[in-house]
């Protein structure tokens, strides 16, 4: 089990990894410890009643590790949280199954659960645990070139990345050092500060590794930086994410519902994209039992296609060719009929290989 180390790196580096969830979190230093809060109802309890506390930590690829449990008295625990956690049966009287976790290491984090068994039935509630770790800071001089350490569990079939450097500063407001997410570098949103002085290296992220390298090291660059990295998601819950390559064609797949006999005269196919007011830009329309090129946005003219054949089936995917990066974005497919209609969106993710900037030596 790695804990906390301290490398002797020249900038103060926070390390951040993991998914961010949206139930009660909390944040600790590598070494520290922490107490992960569990509250539940005792209202109608009697005070000498039997309580079963079990702490778990869900994992990605494997069971749960059991962190602690409390049943009749006895208390177990996994390996990887052995002697470093505490549950005070004395405090379920009054509802509290916190958890005290001490000497945090940088794989404790993630979400947890507490799951309360008593006469009033089962309880649970999550709580996520976010490990940061410091690295001292050191003298460096100007003009030399670091490189700032951040590694991450990687998953498999992990497509995508969202990785993103920032570095503190004293107003509170995060300065963007270096984000990489869609599968490329995306220079135009980092600080000024930084142009062409960072570098990531996306052929050591299936190891893990999403180390930056800062050139040139200015005065200026003295301060508390934070790797995040955590999957990019198909964004909302359905909306599924396509990718495509630069210059390729590619089929934004779209599956409807078929098992109703459709009337083709009544069949219609609309697929919008997200304009940057929110608006739709019509992309490809199908009714009547044809292609209509009315209203139509003029970059997609001649570039789309959808196929009749497949339509009985509920496919209404669409081909669009020759793919250019202004085509990324949020799609809506819109299938309607005489029985209703049904709509599905689909996020487009243009890969391109672009040049990193030359950096000044
Ligand atoms: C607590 O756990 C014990 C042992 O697993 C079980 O016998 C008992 O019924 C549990 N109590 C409650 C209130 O769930
Ligand atoms: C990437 O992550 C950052 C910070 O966690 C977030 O603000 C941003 O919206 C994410 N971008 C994508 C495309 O997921
Ligand atoms: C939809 O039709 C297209 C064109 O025939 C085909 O390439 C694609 O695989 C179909 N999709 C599904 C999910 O059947
Ligand atoms: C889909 O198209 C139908 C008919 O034009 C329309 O009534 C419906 O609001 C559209 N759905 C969405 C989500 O845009």
């Amino acid at each position: 089990m790695i804990a906390c180390h301290f490398n002797t790196l020249i900038l103060t580096l926070a390390f951040l990894s993991g998914v961010i969830m949206s139930q009660s979190s909390i944040t600790a230093q590598c070494g520290e410890d922490v107490t992960l809060s569990c509250t539940f109802p005792t209202l109608g309890l009697a005070a000498n009643q039997q309580v079963n506390v079990t702490w778990k930590k869900p994992r990605a690829d494997g069971p749960d590790l059991l962190v602690h449990s409390y049943s009749l008295g006895m208390e177990k625990q996994s390996e990887a949280y052995r002697g470093r956690t505490q549950l005070d049966p004395e405090g379920f009287a009054k509802g509290d199954a916190s958890l005290r976790l001490r000497d945090v290491h940088i794989q404790d984090e993630g979400s947890y659960s507490c799951f309360v068994n008593s006469e009033l039935g089962p309880w649970s509630e999550e709580t996520s645990l976010t490990v940061l770790s410091m690295i001292p800071p050191t003298m460096v001089q100007e003009g030399e070139d670091i490189t700032l350490s951040c590694s991450f569990e990687p998953e498999r079939n992990l497509q995508l990345l969202n990785i993103t450097w920032k570095k503190e500063t004293a107003e509170g407001r995060d300065l963007l050092v270096h984000t990489y997410y869609n599968g490329r570098d995306q220079m135009l949103r980092q600080n000024k500060a930084y142009l062409g002085r960072t570098q990531l290296y996306p052929e050591r992220f299936h190891e893990g590794i999403a180390s930056l390298r800062l050139k040139n090291v200015q005065l200026a660059d003295d301060g508390v930086y934070t790797c995040h990295v955590k999957p990019q998601l198909g964004v909302s819950g359905e909306e599924t994410a396509i990718t495509a390559q630069y210059g390729k064609d590619v089929t934004l797949t779209c599956i409807f519902p078929s098992k109703f006999k459709i009337s083709f005269h009544r069949l219609s196919i609309t697929w919008t994209k997200e304009g940057a007011q929110g608006q739709g830009l019509l992309v490809h329309r199908f009714y009547l039992k044809m292609n209509w090129r009315e209203g139509q946005e003029e970059a997609y003219r001649g570039r789309t296609q959808l196929y009749p054949q497949e339509f009985p089936q509920g496919n209404a995917s669409l081909r669009l060719s020759d793919v250019r990066l202004q085509d990324e974005g949020s799609y809506l497919c819109n299938v309607s009929c005489e029985l209703g209609s049904w709509s599905q969106k689909i996020s487009l993710i243009v890969l391109s290989t672009v040049p990193l900037p030359v950096p000044r030596s």
